[in-house]
């Protein structure tokens, strides 16, 4: 697939390469400095380019919103018309510390988003999970217990794109359900973060659901 990496950060710029590497094209873009965007291409390989949102947006079978909350109207003026296309988002709406979530319990940030690009088809993943534990994870992608992560969403060709994703970086995807769920991972994200970095997990914490009884 192409994909077009909007926010190119430690969650863009990790997921970004690790795409590359998979095998995807990828197209970096939104950083303060263009040249942040040319070395994670460099980087990242043959597959990776380095360009304006626009050029991310363009020709892109995904987008990828990896910026703070804040940066969502900046970011989508800048990518143009996304109609039709897939966002997956890994974006929390925090606030300017990220101390809080600022949209929670009657809505979420996939709903809000939704809200925002009408007409594209948004899926929320990767939000559940330290930037720091991304390489090590697609490193041992081939274990049979993979970690799990969840994603959701209301538009069902847009999530199969994502699950790949999710299996392509070495996660185990896990559907959980429509959009509306995003407002119980959103809260569940900040628990991980909460475990990861001020419980003894430490920032390679990553988890795993299995099925317990029937
Ligand atoms: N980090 C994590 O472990 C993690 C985990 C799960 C979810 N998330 C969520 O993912 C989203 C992104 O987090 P992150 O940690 O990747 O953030 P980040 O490292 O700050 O990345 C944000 C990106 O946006 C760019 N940016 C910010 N302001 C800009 C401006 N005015 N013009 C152009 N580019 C600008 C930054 O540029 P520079 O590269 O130049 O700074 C950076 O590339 C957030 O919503 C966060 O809640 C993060």
């Amino acid at each position: 697939m192409r994909i077009g990496i909007l926010g190119s950060g430690l969650m863009g710029g990790k997921l970004g390469t690790l795409f590359a590497r998979a095998g995807h094209e990828v197209v970096f873009s939104y950083a303060r400095s263009q040249a942040k965007l040319k070395r994670l291409a460099r980087i990242a390989g043959d597959k990776a380019l380095a360009g304006t949102p626009a050029e991310a947006a363009q020709g892109a079978d995904a987008l990828l919103l990896a910026v703070h909350w804040s940066r969502f109207p900046d970011v989508l003026q800048q990518a143009g018309d996304v109609s039709g296309k897939i966002i997956v988002s890994c974006s929390l709406p925090m606030n300017a510390g990220n101390t809080e979530l600022v949209v929670a319990h009657t809505s979420s940030g996939l709903e809000e988003l939704a809200k925002i690009v009408l007409k594209a088809r948004v899926v929320a993943a990767f939000n559940s999970v330290p930037s720091e534990v991304l390489f090590s994870v697609y490193e041992g992608r081939r274990r049979a217990k993979r970690p799990s992560l969840v994603y959701c969403g209301d538009d069902k060709r847009a999530k199969v794109i994502a699950a790949t994703l999710i299996r392509d970086v070495g996660f185990d995807p896990v559907d959980a359900g429509p959009a509306r769920i995003a407002r119980y991972i959103e809260p569940f994200a900040l628990l991980v973060a909460q475990l990861a970095y001020e419980g003894e997990g430490g920032p390679e914490l990553a988890y795993r659901f299995d099925r317990r009884g029937k």
